[in-house]
């Protein structure tokens, strides 16, 4: 270990799994001890900026003092209740406002605590909603290369199966009918053969809308996303969402498939809804959906609670942070990042490596021919003052949509330093 470090982090680092790590490799981690703008502090008082806003969630910085405010307030009050039988005014609110800024008629929220349970409630809902129907055979889902939509079991099975983090895991999860995602005329008209062909056994197509985000920050454009849920609601196959990461401003919109003006029958949302504070994801079904659980019947009901669903203080969270959205300029100030990424991103094209530079929202990607040791770049951008996580072979940015122009310029700059040391 090295030296100077913190009593907490010599006494518990080793009872810590930490996560997508080999532990007997990897490096040791940085201990932090407080975070404050888009700065996150370490137990030597270095201060790195945070060019990823913690995996994308904390959109509006952190410690954001309106929001601190009122989960404090919310803490004070009533730190949790069951949602069973139970409901409060946050998840009665929030659940009120989600539905009003989600496109069409995403009118139905289930509350869970991450993205994949999320993800999980999704698939199961669509597998479900067949069999209140009464047709049978609908047991499978169709997903894209490059997907990723969360680490447990049916997340992982519609993830890229092949290529992804999960590939060890292909023999022992549920066989789903796994795509390339269509993109030319000729792919599309592929797309909408498979689908014709065998919509009697799908479920729904998942999907990552505009930007497949872990499994390499691809970008696909609204016209490839409108194009698939036309064949989609053409052969009436039910269309999942996974906003999880492009939800609340990260691609320019509120919302990714606004950019497309579709409606999905169901969307996925986590990450930034609480904007980097408490734990929450949600899961929103059109009245489509939800209409086949309404029922005389018991067991047409949907079987699945999350015990800390609609969590008071998340919802607080929630709330405060769509507050932000709503009295702040924020989607504006992704626009303004998105420029900054454009022109200062643009610099290392054809640098030697470089094979793309790509710019949606406020997401930049640097995408390398190889990238070699991941742990030694991370630990040099660490060096250079800034927590940048690249992965696969790019190195990316997401930062808060609060990042004031010098920080951003200050990540440039780090990335500049690192990629012109390589040889
Ligand atoms: C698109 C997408 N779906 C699902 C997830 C899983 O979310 P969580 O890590 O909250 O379970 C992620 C996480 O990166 C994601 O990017």
């Amino acid at each position: 270990m090295t030296k100077d470090l913190p009593d907490w982090f010599r006494e518990g680092y080793g009872n810590i799994w930490l996560p997508y790590a080999q532990m007997q490799t990897v490096g040791e981690a940085l201990p932090v001890v407080a975070t404050d703008g888009v700065m996150i502090e370490l137990a030597d008082g270095r201060r790195l900026i945070d060019g990823i806003a913690s995996w994308w969630t904390a959109c509006h910085g952190y410690n954001n003092p309106q929001m601190q405010e009122k989960i404090i307030a919310q803490v004070k009050n009533m730190s949790h209740v069951m949602l069973g039988g139970l409901v409060h005014e946050g998840a009665a609110t929030l659940a009120k406002r989600l539905a009003d800024l989600l496109p069409g008629d995403l009118n139905h929220v289930f509350f869970s605590e991450s993205g994949s349970v999320s993800v999980e409630i999704a698939l199961k809902m669509a597998a479900q909603y067949w069999i209140n129907l009464g047709e049978q055979g609908h047991s499978r889902f169709v997903c894209f290369r490059s997907g990723y939509h969360g680490d447990t079991t049916a997340a992982m099975s519609v993830g890229d199966s092949e290529a992804g983090m999960h590939k060890a895991f292909s023999g022992f999860l549920s066989q789903q009918f796994l795509q390339p995602l269509p993109e030319t005329d000729q792919e599309m008209a592929e797309f909408n053969e498979f689908l014709a062909e065998h919509k009697g056994q799908i479920a729904a197509v998942i999907m990552e809308p505009l930007v497949q985000g872990a499994g390499g920050m691809k970008f696909h454009g609204p016209e490839t996303l409108a194009a698939i849920a036309k064949i989609c609601f053409k052969h009436d196959v039910l269309l999942i969402l996974d906003e999880i990461f492009t939800g609340f401003g990260r691609t320019g919109t509120m919302f990714a498939c606004e950019q497309a003006d579709i409606t999905p029958d169901i969307i996925c949302l986590g990450k930034a809804l609480t904007a980097g504070t408490v734990a929450m994801a949600a899961t929103v079904a059109t009245d489509r959906v939800y209409d086949a659980f309404l029922s005389d019947d018991a067991d047409k009901a949907f079987m699945h609670g999350p015990t800390y669903m609609a969590n008071p203080l998340a919802c607080a969270a929630a709330n405060a942070s769509l507050d932000i959205f709503r009295d702040e300029p924020v989607l504006d100030r992704v626009r303004r990042i998105e420029g900054h990424l454009m022109q200062s991103l643009g610099q290392f094209r054809g640098l030697p490596g470089v094979v793309d530079v790509r710019v949606k929202g406020a997401i930049g990607v640097i995408q390398m021919k190889e990238i070699g040791d991941l742990a030694a770049l991370r630990q040099q951008f660490a060096d250079e003052g800034v927590w940048i996580r690249p992965f696969g072979d790019i190195i990316y940015l997401t930062p808060s949509f609060s990042m004031e122009s010098h920080e951003l310029a200050a990540l440039t700059q780090a990335i500049d330093k690192v990629l012109n040391s390589r040889e």
